[in-house]
């Protein structure tokens, strides 16, 4: 079976082993080796090692790893094998771009195409970073050497290019500018051409920590004006959880549903839901799982004009699509850098000086960050964070047509081809790159397991014993059937035609295939109606 994903060519690879002391012994794993070493361990099929042993602990399983998906089970089930040999073109592409890694790092794995869960570091985004691991190590808060300095001035670098990501389109001021030469207008312009000041932006580990620092920072800050919040059903689960443990305090939060199938708030309900003691709201610029865009700036106006805090999650849309604070009147923005090929572990939050906006700190330390994020700050990811902004920024025209060009493409492919598919997300108001389907009549975990040489995301989530169906997809009103045979696509910079055309061809096939094995389908092919069937038994039941 595993020499149907890939066996390497090269015995030459290199090997890198390390030793992991467990409860139950040493183990040895193996990174980026070929899948037939022969060695202590191997790959197995979901890129996780298996390592020799007593039968208890062959497995490298996790404790969370749910029941339903056991390795025995891929490996004895029928509908868990697969049937399509990924093809050799896909695997050994030839790399043409100087820095491209298109097709690249696939060792016993295929098509990824979920580039909405976590984006490859572009290779030029790990040069600019490298320096700063080895030569400029200094602590970027040390005053007294040039270790210290060297490392704070690439940190205070990297803060002028995330602030200049999101202070909108400078090319947009310049049209603008030409068009209305009244002095007024001109003045607001070059207000805003000023944009978002560096010291705006507060490094952080990321949009989980970005998203508990504005949510639980604000609520407690302004807790002396009123202890009311909004958000929507379809946040993060760091925003809604942050929300959660506000709620255990003592606060009230409305979790404002949004429209059916497009997955937008409505701005009446949101107005129809605002209160006098009213502090904060919460919406997402794009949904992670369906990549709805949300009504950014009307949100904005209502919160000016209200005086509440508008905290926007914009780690989907960062890097991806144009933003402008100012223009969407937003007061706290949420940046994760691993969503925009830079490295894990860092994000940032962007805080409004005007007008201010105040927060009350998780942390407690030596008051780095303006006193809000205490900690030392790794230098060498924020330099490879404000790398990647400066590169979103320069590769958005590209990035923008490849990504529309090839989510067009597995768009139509699949609704096309394939019957009786739902789309989830507002097919108007989206980040083009996210796409969720549900396959009817699919038991959604043998098309995830059909599908293992795709990487892609499902609309189940795995909880400790079973899959829950997606609570976005719920709150879209997608029945928790179709929402377990749901999949998110994600594209992005660095996907290849050939990687969708790789999905089509397996979509289409398994899909096929699954539905033949389904008796509802081949009830629906007869010609009968499920919903009268599903009627009649609710009756009999009532
Ligand atoms: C919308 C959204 N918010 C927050 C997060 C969390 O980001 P991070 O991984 O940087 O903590 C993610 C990523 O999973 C996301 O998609």
């Amino acid at each position: 079976m595993l020499s149907r994903v890939r066996s390497s060519g090269s015995a030459a690879k290199t090997v890198a082993k390390m030793r992991l002391q467990t409860t139950s012994g040493v183990i040895n794993l193996n990174f980026g080796t070929n899948s037939s070493n022969g060695g202590g361990s191997h790959r197995n099929n979901r890129g996780r090692n298996i390592i020799n042993g007593s039968n208890s602990s062959r497995r490298f399983l996790s404790s969370e790893s749910p029941t339903t998906v056991s390795f025995e089970k891929m490996e004895t089930d029928k509908r868990y094998q697969p049937t399509t040999d990924v093809p050799e073109s896909l695997l050994d592409k030839d790399v043409t771009s100087e820095f491209s890694i298109a097709g690249q790092f696939r060792e016993g794995r295929a098509a990824y195409l979920d580039m909405s869960a976590t984006t490859p570091v572009d290779p030029r985004v790990f040069d600019a970073m490298a320096p700063y691991m080895i030569g400029s190590y200094g602590n970027p808060h040390s005053k007294t050497h040039a270790f210290g300095w060297e490392a704070e001035a690439a940190v205070e670098i990297a803060r002028a290019q995330v602030a200049a990501l999101i202070s909108g389109d400078p090319k947009a001021d310049d049209d603008d500018d030409a068009v209305n030469g009244d002095n007024k207008t001109t003045k607001k312009k070059l207000r805003r051409k000023r944009g978002v000041d560096p010291k705006e932006i507060i490094f952080t580990s990321g949009a989980t920590e970005s998203n508990n620092l504005s949510i639980k920072g604000a609520a407690h800050f302004y807790k002396k004006r009123g202890k009311h919040i909004i958000t929507t059903q379809t946040e993060h689960k760091c925003v809604l959880d942050s929300c959660r443990s506000l709620e255990m305090e003592g606060y009230d939060v409305t979790y404002l549903p949004v429209q059916q199938q497009t997955g937008r708030v409505d701005m009446d309900e949101l107005k129809a839901a605002l209160r006098d003691d009213t502090i904060l709201i919460s919406v997402m610029a794009v949904n992670n799982e369906i990549g709805t865009l949300q009504p950014l700036k009307e949100i904005g106006e209502l919160c000016r004009s209200r005086k509440i805090v508008f905290h926007c999650d914009a780690a989907q849309m960062l890097g991806k699509m144009p933003i402008d604070v100012d223009e969407f009147k937003i007061d706290l923005m949420s940046m994760s850098s691993h969503k925009v090929y830079g490295p894990k572990g860092i994000g940032a939050l962007y805080v409004r000086r005007r007008p201010r906006i105040r927060l009350e700190p998780i942390f407690s330390g030596g008051g780095q960050e303006r006193g809000l994020r205490s900690g030392t700050l790794p230098h060498a990811l924020c330099v490879g964070f404000g790398a990647a902004c400066d590169l979103a920024s320069t590769e958005h025209d590209f990035d923008k047509e490849w990504i529309e060009y090839l989510a067009e493409k597995l768009r139509k492919g699949i609704e096309d081809n394939i019957p009786e598919v739902v789309r989830n997300g507002d097919p108007e108001h989206n980040y083009p790159g996210c796409l969720n389907y549900s396959f009817a009549y699919v038991e959604g975990e043998s098309l995830l397991m059909a599908l293992k040489n795709i990487a892609v995301s499902s609309g189940s989530a795995c909880t400790s014993a079973s899959l829950e169906p997606s609570y976005v997809l719920r709150a879209l009103g997608v029945d928790d059937e179709l929402a377990h045979s749901s999949l998110r696509f994600g594209i992005g910079r660095f996907t290849t035609e050939d990687e969708v055309d790789f999905v089509l061809e397996l979509l289409g096939k398994h899909v096929e295939r699954l539905r033949e094995m389904s008796p509802l389908w081949e009830m629906v092919q007869e010609g009968i109606d499920l919903k009268e069937i599903q009627c009649s038994q609710d009756e009999h039941h009532h």
